[in-house]
């Protein structure tokens, strides 16, 4: 049996902040194996950053449980999900949230550091050896106004992948580039992939989804169906696209 790293039940969220209060997840489940790339698809506002932030321990949901590797993030205090969240989490937003002051590669140390203060010259040498694979070790002495975007993100994978986690959250991961970049950082993502992480990625982009082994599609805070595609190719990758389009055809995406 393959084992399950994340496992979500019956997950709702409901915002009371707004009047009337706002219902945006209507009981989810769902699963991520161990290194498992998942793409979540859907319209806007159908809940997949909602999603995204109810599993990782960002926010907490309204009800249901959220299993990591075994653990009830629910059960736990907002110190053991902090902890949870740098050890075992990865994390890559639409932008990347770098600090203007430290270089890219202190960026992406940062975070790993906090994660093992007591093993730095691992976390070092983890950290120079990702800068060195996905291709950014020549900038990464550079200020973060001093790259392209798809540098930038391929150094938020980095960070996210510094401290070795079992589980990778991207929403929008590409939404703020142009398509060679595009294709730049999802080709750092099923790197990442490669390398053990599930990957769970929030996507509007139909050939970046196409990447994933399966597909998950969110309406109105409901998994309404999903589409398994096996591991990706790139020999496969067209025949894969027009598959994956004609069944978001099929639901009116
Ligand atoms: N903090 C909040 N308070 C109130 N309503 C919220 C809050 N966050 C999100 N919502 C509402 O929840 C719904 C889902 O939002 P969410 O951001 O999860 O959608 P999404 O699928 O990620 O959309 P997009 O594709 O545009 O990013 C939207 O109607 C949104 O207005
Ligand atoms: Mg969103």
């Amino acid at each position: 049996m393959t084992e399950t790293v994340l496992e979500a039940r019956d997950l709702t969220k409901t915002f009371t902040t707004t009047d009337p209060p706002v219902q945006v997840l209507r009981g989810v489940d769902l699963s991520v194996r161990r290194g498992e790339f998942l793409a979540v698809m859907g319209a806007s506002g159908s809940g997949k950053s909602t999603l995204l932030h109810t599993v990782s321990g960002m926010a907490r949901p309204t009800g249901g449980t959220v299993r990591l590797e075994g653990r009830e993030l629910t059960g736990l205090d907002d110190a053991e999900i902090s902890r949870l969240r740098l050890t075992r989490m990865g994390f890559v937003f639409q932008e990347a949230h770098f600090l203007r002051t430290l270089s890219i590669r202190d960026n992406v140390l940062l975070p790993a550091l906090r994660a093992t203060p007591d093993r730095r010259g691992e976390a070092i040498c983890r950290v120079d050896a990702l800068l060195e694979r996905f291709g950014i070790a020549q900038v990464a002495g550079h200020g973060v106004t001093q790259v392209s975007g798809g540098q930038l993100q391929r150094a938020s994978i980095c960070r996210a992948l510094a401290a070795g986690p079992s589980i990778v959250f991207a929403d929008e991961p590409t939404g703020a580039l142009n398509s060679a970049m595009t294709t730049e950082v999802m080709d750092a993502l099923t790197e990442a992939h490669h390398r053990g992480a599930a990957l769970v990625m929030v996507t509007h982009d139909p050939v970046c989804a196409s990447r994933a082994d399966r597909v998950t599609y969110l309406r109105d805070g409901l998994v309404v169906d999903e589409r398994v595609l096996g591991a990706w190719s790139q020999a496969g990758s067209s025949s894969r696209e027009a598959a994956l389009l004609a069944w978001l055809g099929s639901l009116d995406f």
